[in-house]
């Protein structure tokens, strides 16, 4: 136990209680036993690297190019992503991939180059491949995005499971993005990103890293164009990262680079190159559209670990009502399940769940429900008795179920790499759907195991089924969440085939997206935990995973009044907007921090709401296209130097641009603004960008921006929709998309297309049609005059 170990073992006590305490410290033993036995002993190892080229055959898309010691496929497919794999890896399997692989490209063709070396040539991009084995990602005019080194093995003299590296270079100016959900981003600096979904344990900053979620996604942005590459590799990493630096004309540039080192699994990948949005369309198209949530998990959600029972929830609510705040869906955290087991209810704190969801139903308000996946070990658990039954839980190699830790004591993992455990669990929440819960809150699924030392998660030894390949939890860990929401997500569609699943989850991999959403995880309370959460929710968008928010006010601790309401201010503008709190935190209710901040959060609530139908259209536009709702200020214009360094702000959309206040004290901002004309959406001010703009940020609000010429959806005062335009500049047309709210089945929704335009003096909304354009059918309002 080294000193590190002793800190968590003291806050793993302190946190859990001490019966809890020690069977972490008795965990972490079994733990490193199971290991010691089960994982072999680093052996002697061989170092490899393909050598030198020996020939090459095309096939549709591209082809395999040989070397001495390995082969590398490169496939260009339709989407437009090409796919490469040494060693003969395949895309599949895969649990990135959200269907079956596409299929090639026929126009891509694979020709000598120079020296020796191979090139596959399409339309969007050029792959070379030098005789040593670099290879090259370039656009169609031959400049160079990315270049990867040979690759570089090391494989047990006596065969199984090789380690590689591979280094990769990209331009001097270029920015690294993604990697997952990173607390110290958006923009990825300096250092070493490891690939092991981890719970930090309390509460997390900027500096603790990995979290939850990682992700061997990267989004390279660079003046000679935007690249997303995926390492498609569920094992255990790192990802090295540096930034290059130009040489200040002198010709001397040094190029960024970026090593990814993984412990096992194949060596492959995906590229994808284009603009940001292109870019996201095709990484939709590979690993899954996002699921789209219900409209009312868009409102404001309030949540806290403790609510205490029943009466204490009916009293928030109807605090909410009383103060005219409006408020769409209830958490309730795990002290509502009966000694802390899933999929139970304790019948003294809530005597009458069916009932209290009806009446906040009536309300307009949903129950969410938490669920994690550890299952008490106990007989009589009716869970545990079921899984055993269908042999659910994770074995060890020695083929003895797993016990680890969590919040009900020792317990059991279901292996949900197993087809039949996720079909088993998906049924599960037949119950929840019975005590009136309308969604669901994953947790804990990293999979977490309280551990006074070392690693607090499963064995690495521990066995999983892999879809029947068989494996361990060195390959499982990292797509166990993944795995998690997929059971849910199915078993709630069989469940209720006729509502749209609303799930978020904690852990996740490549791909969650389908599933559902999650959340910042325990963000600390304090100035710099609201950075880390813009910094994750951008972060994720880049990876995919459109649908997330922190716990605003933050997980522990109490926030100072000027705190909440700057994240309150920053939640309401971000998808999933939720106030949440730790079972000893301080209160979150906007009412606890005095009658200023209720009277700005107040504001911020009904804002919220007004622009429920513009987070609607985002949800259907990234379901469609993979766009992220929140998206970096360089989302349109990657080449702008400047924005791609602006941390703290983002737009909402393609219509809206916020800038949050992150700092304590500040009562005015500078903003960067992207090209063309911007609104401060209070003021009505026009701001012409690129350029700094600076603006007042009282306690009352934080500077929102509309693009000239948008035209937005919103909710009108007869709760209808309405249309708010934003005046084009002169001589020029805007326009936007609306999807109206089609309910929350599976309806087929409606993309209209509006364009706003100057005529004859006056600024004219029409609706395009097939058939020509018409008047809309919608209120309409413009602004910016
Ligand atoms: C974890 C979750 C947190 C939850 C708590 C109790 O820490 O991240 O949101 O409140 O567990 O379930």
């Amino acid at each position: 136990m080294n000193g590190r170990d002793l800190v968590r073992a003291v806050r793993a006590v302190g946190l859990v209680g001490a019966v809890q305490g020690l069977r972490a410290v008795r965990y972490a033993w079994r733990r490193r036993r199971a290991d010691a036995v089960g994982l072999r002993r680093r052996r002697p190892e061989r170092a490899r690297v393909p050598g030198a080229v020996t020939g090459a055959e095309p096939a549709p898309g591209g082809g395999v190019v040989r070397f001495a010691r390995s082969r590398l496929r490169i496939t260009v497919t339709v989407t437009g992503a090409v796919f490469w794999g040494w060693d003969g890896a395949d895309p599949e399997p895969s649990y990135a991939l959200g269907g079956p692989c596409p299929g090639p490209d026929p126009r891509a063709v694979l020709e000598p180059d120079k020296d020796g070396g191979w090139r596959v040539v399409s339309e969007r991009v050029t792959v070379v491949v030098s005789r040593h084995g670099e290879v090259a990602v370039c656009t169609p005019g031959g400049v160079v995005l990315r270049r990867d080194l040979p690759p570089r093995w090391w494989e047990p003299v006596e065969g199984g499971e090789a380690r590689w590296v591979l280094r990769s270079e990209v331009a001097a100016d270029a920015r690294f993005f993604g990697l997952g959900g990173r607390a110290a981003g958006p923009r990825l600096r300096d250092g070493a990103y490891r690939l092991w979904n981890t719970d930090p344990g309390g509460s997390f900053g900027p500096g603790d890293d990995p979290l939850y979620i990682t992700m061997p996604v990267q989004m390279v942005v660079a003046d000679a164009g935007t690249h997303l590459v995926f390492h498609d590799n569920s094992w255990d990493g790192t990802v090295t990262l540096s930034e290059g630096a130009e040489g200040a004309g002198s010709g001397h540039d040094r190029a960024g680079t970026c090593e990814v080192r993984v412990e096992g699994g194949p060596l492959r990948c995906w590229v994808m190159v284009g603009t940001p949005a292109r870019v996201l369309r095709a990484w939709a198209s590979l690993t899954g559209a996002p699921a789209l949530p219900p409209s009312w998990a868009l409102g404001h959600h309030h949540a806290r670990w403790g609510f205490g029972g029943e009466r204490e929830v009916r009293r928030i609510v109807a605090g909410y009502r009383e103060r005219g705040l409006p408020l769409d869906a209830v958490h309730l955290d795990i002290e509502h399940f009966d000694a802390f087991q899933a999929f139970t209810v304790d019948r003294e704190t809530y005597p009458g769940l069916p009932g209290l969801a009806e009446d906040l139903r009536r309300d307009g308000v949903r129950l969410v429900s938490i669920v994690d996946p550890g299952v008490k070990a106990s007989a009589g658990n009716a869970v545990y008795d079921a899984g055993e039954s269908v042999d659910a839980f994770v074995r060890d190699a020695a083929g003895r179920p797993v016990r680890g830790v969590v919040w009900p004591g020792e317990s059991v993992y279901p292996d949900f790499t197993a087809r039949g455990v996720r079909k088993w669990w998906g049924g599960l929440y037949e119950e929840r759907l019975a005590q009136g819960f309308a969604g669901f809150w994953h947790d804990m699924n990293e999979p977490v195991s309280f551990a006074a030392f070392g690693d607090p998660t499963l064995p690495r030894s521990a066995r999983h089924s892999l879809e029947g390949r068989g494996g361990d939890h060195r390959e499982a860990h990292n797509v166990y969440g993944l795995c998690m929401a997929r059971a849910g997500y199915e078993g709630l569609r069989e469940l209720r085939p006729q509502e749209r699943p609303f799930l978020f989850s904690r852990s996740g991999w490549a791909g969650m997206q389908r599933y559902g959403g999650t959340w910042s995880g325990d963000v600390a309370t304090g100035w710099p935990g609201l950075r880390a959460s813009l910094s994750l929710v951008l972060g994720l968008g880049l990876c995919g995973v459109p649908y997330s928010g922190p716990d605003v006010g933050g997980f522990d601790g109490d926030p100072s009044p000027e705190l909440f309401l700057r994240w309150f201010q920053l939640g309401a503008y971000l998808p999933l907007f939720r106030t949440h709190a730790a079972l000893r935190a301080g209160r979150r209710e906007p009412w606890e921090f005095g009658e200023e901040v209720l009277g700005h959060a107040r504001v911020v609530l009904v804002e919220r709401r007004r622009l429920l139908p513009y987070f609607v259209t985002l949800a259907h536009l990234a379901r469609r296209t993979g766009a992220p709702y929140v998206r970096p200020v360089w989302w349109g214009s990657p080449e702008d130097r400047a924005l791609r360094d602006c941390e703290d702000a983002f737009l909402l959309g393609d219509s809206l641009l916020v800038a949050p206040v992150l700092e304590p004290g500040a009562v005015r901002r500078a903003v960067r603004l992207p090209r063309g004309r911007w609104y401060d959406v209070v003021s009505g001010k026009a701001y012409d960008g690129p350029g700094q703009v600076l603006l007042d940020a009282p306690l009352s609000r934080v500077p929102v921006f509309a693009r000239a010429g948008a035209v937005i959806p919103v909710r009108g005062a007869d709760g209808g929709l309405s249309l708010e335009v934003w005046a084009p500049a002169k001589g020029r047309t805007g326009g936007g998309l609306v999807v109206p709210d089609a309910g929350d089945g599976w309806e087929a929704a409606e993309v209209q297309r509006y364009v706003s335009r100057w005529r004859a003096g006056r600024v004219v909304v029409e609706r395009e049609t097939g058939g020509g354009p018409v008047e809309p059918a919608y209120p309409v309002r413009i602004r910016g005059l």
